[in-house]
């Protein structure tokens, strides 16, 4: 695997696959790397013939400078794994790489997005989200951008993007890894105790009862009260939001109208880590 840590680096590397027409995949990341990820390149490879993953972590997407502070950074164990993968180059940015300015401006039009669920409980992220991936898609010019569904609202905001600034980029959507248990794997996990583990199954167990009520034509106020309930009853288990949104727009659904998908979505904290997971209600 090549590892570049320069943009001049990759950019000259990526010229010659580029010239012969091969496909290329991006998979962008800030690491501690879990099968969720790996799930991601494994998506890329079967797309593409050159896969990129990028290892950065982004601090203009962080709203709480503890939670920067505290991400997790194993980057010898990222290496290993990324390499056991096959993955073609990792990017390995420093800030200053990424941001020579450090009093760049960015600003791109989400709407709602920006105002709705993580818009409105993390302000400013998705703009650190996009001014991030913006620089990596205009670096790699990828034909494939691959993203997990476990970040839902994340990859509507990603497919705005590209429609903003009319990228031809295809966007990827890849299903949640979940632990054996059904805890979806996130870099956070790693801060949670064993106990903390059991507490948040709690998070799939409700979207997995949520998704059989709303199967079950259960109205949707009943089905937003067995889920707050549910992890009410959980100790230690504070919840942040629950809603029920059609998937199209995000906001919350009042009635369940044919033909559209819907998706339950959910936020908890728990031995002060934010989990966040997400289930699509039809099929
Ligand atoms: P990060 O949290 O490292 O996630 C990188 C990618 O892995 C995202 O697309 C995320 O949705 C996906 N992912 C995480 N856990 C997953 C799981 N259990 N199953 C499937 N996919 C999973 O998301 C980011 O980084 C950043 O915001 C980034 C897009 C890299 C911009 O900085």
């Amino acid at each position: 695997m090549e590892i570049f840590k320069t943009q001049k680096e990759l950019r000259n590397y990526l010229e010659k696959p580029r010239a012969e027409h091969k496909k290329i995949a991006l998979v962008p990341t800030m690491g501690a790397l879990h099968e969720g990820h790996l799930s991601l390149i494994q998506q890329a490879q079967q797309r593409a013939d050159i896969v990129v993953c990028s290892i950065f972590v982004n601090p203009t997407q962080f709203n709480d400078p503890k939670d920067l502070e505290k991400y997790p950074r194993p980057i010898e164990q990222d290496i290993d794994l990324l390499q056991k993968q096959g993955c073609d180059v990792l990017f390995l940015p420093t800030v200053e790489e990424m941001y020579p300015d450090p009093e760049e401006q960015w600003h791109i039009d989400l709407g709602r997005l920006d105002q709705i669920w993580e818009g409105a409980q993390r302000p400013g992220h998705f703009q650190g989200v996009t001014q991030i991936v913006y620089k990596l898609f205009t670096l790699v010019n990828p034909n494939i951008a691959c993203f997990g569904q476990k970040d839902f609202q994340q990859v509507m905001v990603i497919q705005r993007l590209i429609e903003i600034k009319t990228l031809n980029i295809q966007l990827v959507i890849c299903p949640i890894i979940r632990s054996e248990e059904g805890l979806a794997l996130s870099s956070r996990n790693t801060r949670l105790s064993e106990q903390g583990k059991k507490k948040a199954l709690i998070l799939y167990r409700t979207l997995s009862a949520v998704k059989q009520a709303f199967q079950e034509n259960i109205a949707l106020d009943k089905i937003q009260q067995l889920a707050e309930n549910m992890i009410a009853a959980e100790r230690d288990v504070d919840l942040e939001y629950f809603a029920i949104s059609e998937t199209r727009t995000l906001e919350r659904a009042d009635s369940i109208e044919p033909g559209k998908q819907y998706v339950a979505h959910i936020v908890a904290w728990i031995e002060g880590v934010r989990l966040i997971d997400n289930m699509l209600l039809n099929d």
